[in-house]
């Protein structure tokens, strides 16, 4: 049975009565009993907390660790350090240090010199380390190991068992290759989507990915590849029979871990040949969505073999390269487009004059209305353009739409999201976007129709016919609340 008095005994007696109150209780030489609550610290830098209960001790990758609880209830996944021993081990076992009232320092031995060390605190005060600083001078430490490992090796109840010699580097057999993803839906702007690579850079260790600034929701594509060591060849130097098979022997539960979530590697997941695997998860990167996990993230992929064994990937960091503007790429150039520049620029008499003067239509000499040649006076644009569009009317210069003025998508986004000023020039709340874009027939004549009186073909429109194409690419953008470009770096004239 478990002894429950264990760290109290632990913080009191280290050389003494200790390792036989261990060997007692131990059920295997990597399991460990906590009496109180133990603060450690997660790969994610967030504070893992451990109820009291006995744990088995496994390694998970270079740089972290599983307590698997005895209970059937999830595995805490453990920020460790890697550290050396000059033990001759078998197999791994665990030797605990307890270092004053607070901290308690968990290690990993394993068979080849390597292990993994972690520390936790039963008062979560702790610094933003995975292990902290030791107490013990390094013969103290290898001398309080081996009394443990002697009273370890000499209690266990059950006869050892040789396990199969577990390498280090074996538990490091997935690694991440190559990931990337699509931009966003364009719709007909451009046909194929933009594929986002994602970058390793040395440097750093860590993925760089572009992202937008709409972004919802996005398949991430994942390849990984296996690093299988072998146990030996044949004597042609071929692979052997056993290894061959390991590598052939199926996966039977795959596990992706991001920022302390299980994430599921489905839809897409797919073995590749020599062990690798494809995945594309569907993963909401914007923070304001409940379940969404904003990058940057810490990646680690589980996979457990039919053959027993789990292969582990080291935490791979993957942060942002850089925000696309979604207003800049998609928005900006159709509202630089002609057909909506030619009515947002004649905002005075004159200009309106001219502009149909420019294109061979003496509009003076035609104008039969008592109404002025002015904008925002639909009653005598009517009588040319009602056919195509009930409410046809230029905005004043002194509403400030003229874009042709306005250089940058980022003044563009800032003006239209920004406060709206009226015909009579004053300001007041922005306008609701959503109902103009949908329900000003101005707009969507500028985008799908294109169609100009006295029997003059029609003018080249972005999405011919095809408004919802175009709505589609706004609400894209609104449902993200409208975000602007940053920068005013790129100019459009
Ligand atoms: C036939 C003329 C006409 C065309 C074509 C036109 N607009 Fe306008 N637009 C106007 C007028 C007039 C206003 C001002 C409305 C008011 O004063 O109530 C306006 C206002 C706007 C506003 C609101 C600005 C603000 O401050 O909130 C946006 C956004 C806008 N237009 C976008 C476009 C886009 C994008 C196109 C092309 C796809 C376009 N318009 C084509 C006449 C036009
Ligand atoms: C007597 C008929 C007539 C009236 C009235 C008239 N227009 Fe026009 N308008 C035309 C014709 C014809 C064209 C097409 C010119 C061409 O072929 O480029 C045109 C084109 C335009 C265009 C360019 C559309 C594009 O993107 O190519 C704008 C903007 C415009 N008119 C604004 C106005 C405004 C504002 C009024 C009212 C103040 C008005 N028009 C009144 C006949 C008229």
């Amino acid at each position: 049975m478990v002894h429950k008095r264990l760290l109290s005994l632990l913080t009191v007696v280290v050389f003494v009565g200790w390792g036989s109150a261990l060997a007692q209780v131990r059920e295997s030489p990597t399991s460990v009993t906590f009496e109180k609550a133990l603060h450690f610290l997660s790969p994610e830098d967030t504070d893992e907390q451990i109820v009291p209960g006995t744990y088995e001790v496994e390694a998970a990758g270079v740089d972290s660790l599983w307590l698997f609880p005895s209970e059937v209830s999830a595995p805490h996944l453990i920020q460790a350090i890697p550290t050396t021993h000059e033990e001759p081990l078998e197999e791994p076992v665990v030797v605990m240090f307890s270092e004053g009232e607070d901290s308690h320092r968990l290690v990993l031995l394993l068979p080849d010199g390597k292990g993994l060390e972690v520390s936790g605190s039963s008062s979560g005060i702790r610094s933003k380390r995975a292990v902290t600083r030791p107490t013990i001078n390094p013969k103290e430490r290898t001398s309080q190991i081996r009394s443990q490992l002697k009273v370890i090796t000499q209690n266990l109840n059950q006869p050892r068992v040789a396990m199969t010699k577990k390498l280090f580097m074996e538990m490091e057999q997935l690694e991440l290759v190559k990931l990337w993803r699509y931009s966003p839906r364009y719709s007909q702007l451009t046909d194929t989507l933009e594929k986002l690579q994602g970058l390793f850079d040395q440097r750093d260790s860590k993925w760089y990915i572009p992202i937008w600034d709409v972004d919802m929701d996005s398949y991430f594509y994942f390849e990984w590849k296996r690093n299988f060591t072998s146990t030996g060849t044949t004597r042609d130097g071929s692979m052997s029979r056993k290894d061959q098979a390991e590598l052939l022997a199926p996966y039977s539960h795959v596990r992706l871990r991001i920022n302390g979530k299980w994430v599921s590697p489905i839809p897409g997941l797919h073995r590749k040949a020599g062990g690798g695997l494809f995945m594309a998860p569907l993963l909401v990167i914007n923070p304001s969505h409940s379940n969404a996990i904003p990058l940057p993230w810490n990646v680690k992929l589980f996979v457990t073999t039919q053959s027993g064994k789990t292969l582990v990937s080291p935490t791979t960091k993957i942060v942002v390269k850089y925000v696309n503007s979604w207003f800049e790429r998609t928005l900006a150039p159709i509202f630089r487009h002609d057909r909506c520049i030619s009515c947002h620029s004649v905002g005075d008499h004159q200009a309106i004059v001219k502009y149909h003067n420019d294109r061979g239509f003496d509009l003076k000499a035609a104008w039969i209305s008592a109404y002025p040649i002015e904008p925002q006076t639909p009653q005598g644009c009517a009588i040319c353009h009602h056919p195509f569009s009930r409410d046809w009317r230029s905005p004043k210069f002194i509403q400030g739409l003229n874009w042709t003025k306005l250089t940058t998508p980022k003044e563009i986004c800032e003006k239209i999201t920004g406060p709206f000023t009226d015909k009579n020039g004053n300001v007041g709340p922005p306008l609701d976007l959503h109902h103009h874009f949908h329900n000003d027939d101005r707009i969507i004549w500028a985008v799908s129709n294109g169609g100009v009186p006295r029997e003059r073909p029609k003018k080249p429109v972005l999405f011919p016919e095809d408004k919802e194409s175009f709505l589609g690419t706004i609400d894209t953008w609104l449902a993200s609340g409208k975000p602007c470009p940053k920068t005013a770096a790129m100019d459009f004239q």
